[in-house]
């Protein structure tokens, strides 16, 4: 009699789920598709694999897709879709123009599954599954992504301008803004930590290597060579000034080299609250990458507002 109370809880619990998927962190589970989609997640890291040992600064460009996709109205995936005569989406936002990239890489994901899996994954679990291959594969942990997201069918340009964080950003900013996500600054500074892989444009940065007091001399010096004080905007270099393909902690060696690339960084380490916190992520690299891990976890459990309408989009480009 118990065991058949359990079973049709259990079964409620199955039909019910997806009505709540769409209000906060509610119902997401490591095994949503075990059944739905078994491949899935063979499918990703496969994929994953291939971008990055084509491009090791994909597993960069893709983690950051993820970032820019939950702050800005929870993970929904709603920064994939494309521009159209009478909808503007997210892609051509301030932070995000002719800086986030990747979508193709998620375009020939959701190709692959939906081959396998007709109509079951969102392009939003996809993307959390996408960054934390992004992250392992190169050399950073790995963890179980809580999945069961859906697509939204609207995004908003707005949101994408305001609610990210900028590279002039100071600590009492950055900390606001993931206090208002939930994310504590613990959180955020370990979430920093994904500027361990990648590449910045000069204008991101230009500020903080000519303007900045508290920036190492020689290495100032260094990415001067190549972002001068007018033009060059788009001309990139490494976030991180040792190992940009590796995902470790020299990140936080190099904030307390006066090394990291963007004010923001350098916030972290310049006489505040976080100033530990570099230092123990610094010299303890499994203590980052188990908060790293967390911190992930927290920030991927974003869900848009209960209101918005979702759906499990076919193509990640545009609403079904
Ligand atoms: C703490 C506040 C943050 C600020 C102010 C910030 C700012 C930036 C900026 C300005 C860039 C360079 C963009 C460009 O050149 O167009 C960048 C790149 C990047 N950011 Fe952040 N970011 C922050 C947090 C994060 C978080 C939380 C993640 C992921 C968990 C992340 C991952 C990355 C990655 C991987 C890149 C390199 C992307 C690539 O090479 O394509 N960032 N960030």
């Amino acid at each position: 009699m118990a065991a058949t109370a359990v079973r049709c809880l259990l079964m409620a619990a199955a039909v019910l789920a997806p009505l709540f998927a769409g209000s906060e962190g509610a119902f997401l589970s490591s095994k949503f598709y075990d059944r739905r989609c078994p491949s899935l997640q063979t499918i990703v890291r496969s994929a994953m694999a291939q971008a990055v040992a084509a491009e090791p600064r994909m597993g960069a460009s893709i983690l950051r897709l993820f970032f820019h996709d939950c702050f800005v109205n929870g993970c929904d995936a709603s920064i994939l879709l494309d521009d159209t005569a009478n909808f503007t989406g997210e892609k051509n936002a301030g932070p995000n123009a002719n800086s986030v990239r990747g979508y193709d890489v998620i375009d020939t994901i959701k190709a692959q599954v939906e081959a396998a899996c007709k109509a079951t994954v969102s392009c939003a679990d996809i993307v959390a599954l996408a960054a934390r291959d992004s992250v392992n594969l190169l050399g950073g942990p790995t963890w179980a992504v809580q999945l069961g997201r859906r697509d939204a069918r609207n995004a908003s340009q707005s949101a994408a301008n305001s609610n990210l964080p900028s590279a002039g950003s100071s600590l009492a900013g950055l900390i606001a803004t993931f206090g208002s996500k939930g994310l504590s600054a613990r959180d955020m500074t370990a979430l920093s930590g994904a500027h361990t892989i990648g590449q910045a444009r000069c204008a991101t940065f230009r500020d903080r290597i000519y303007n900045d007091t508290n920036v190492d001399a020689k290495f100032a010096a260094l990415r001067k060579q190549t972002c001068p004080q007018t033009g060059g905007d788009a001309t990139l270099a490494p976030i991180d000034v040792s190992t940009p393909t590796w995902f470790d902690t020299t990140y936080f060696e190099n904030l307390a080299n006066k090394q990291g690339l963007f004010h923001s960084d350098q916030e972290l380490y310049n006489g505040g609250s976080q100033d530990v916190m570099v230092r123990v992520y610094m010299r303890n690299p499994d203590i980052f990458a188990a908060d790293f891990a967390k911190a992930m976890g927290k920030m991927g459990s974003l869900m848009p507002s209960a209101d918005t309408p979702t759906e499990i989009r076919l193509d990640c480009k545009k609403i079904n």
